[in-house]
């Protein structure tokens, strides 16, 4: 089983937005690849999306940079999967890679019949990992609290 994925490919003309750069919602587009990449190899099982949070773009991906979208497993409850990705950018005729955007993302494993389905569970390892599932099931909690005051205004 694999617990982290490396999407790399070139930012193409079509990805631009009014700007001149990769446009935000393609940007969103591959971190989602990555993770249902990610989510599946896990679980061997087709995976969706049910939350994305804490995205976070720092510098712009310039239309011809070499991308690199990186998911890693961070934390797993019973079907779900928590993984935190990381999107790099660099000129490849030269040039550092920038870490462009940051985005913590939970995809949940589905059955035949389209119903959660158990993943198997993710020990950290390392230090990092460990520090990861922290930030993970922090998170969580967080997310809890942001939930109750969305709560009134999901429905208006
Ligand atoms: C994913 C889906 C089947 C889950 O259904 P559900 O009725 O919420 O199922 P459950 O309550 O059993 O929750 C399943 C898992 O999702 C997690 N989950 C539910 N809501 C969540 C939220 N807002 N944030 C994070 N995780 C969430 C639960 O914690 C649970 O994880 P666990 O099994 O590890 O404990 C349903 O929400 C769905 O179909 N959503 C749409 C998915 C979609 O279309 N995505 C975009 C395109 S891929």
């Amino acid at each position: 089983m694999r617990s982290s994925v490396c999407l790399r490919f070139l930012a193409e003309p079509s990805d631009v937005n009014f700007g001149g750069k990769a446009h935000g919602g393609t940007v969103m587009k591959w971190i989602d690849q990555a993770g249902y990449a990610c989510a599946v190899g896990w679980s061997h099982c087709y995976c969706v999306t049910v939350y994305v949070g804490g995205i976070r773009f720092f510098h712009p991906v310039h239309i011809g940079d070499l991308v690199e979208v990186k998911a890693r497993i961070i934390d797993t409850g019973t079907s779900s999967m928590h993984m935190a990705v990381d999107v790099y950018a660099r000129d490849p005729k030269q040039g550092e890679a920038r870490k462009t955007t940051h985005c913590v993302l939970v995809f949940v494993a589905l059955d035949e019949e389209g119903s959660p389905t158990a993943v198997p569970t993710w020990e950290p390892s390392t230090e990092t990992e460990k520090e990861e599932q922290a930030y993970a099931r922090k998170l969580v909690e967080l997310r809890q609290s942001i939930e109750e005051t969305m709560k009134p205004f999901l429905n208006r």
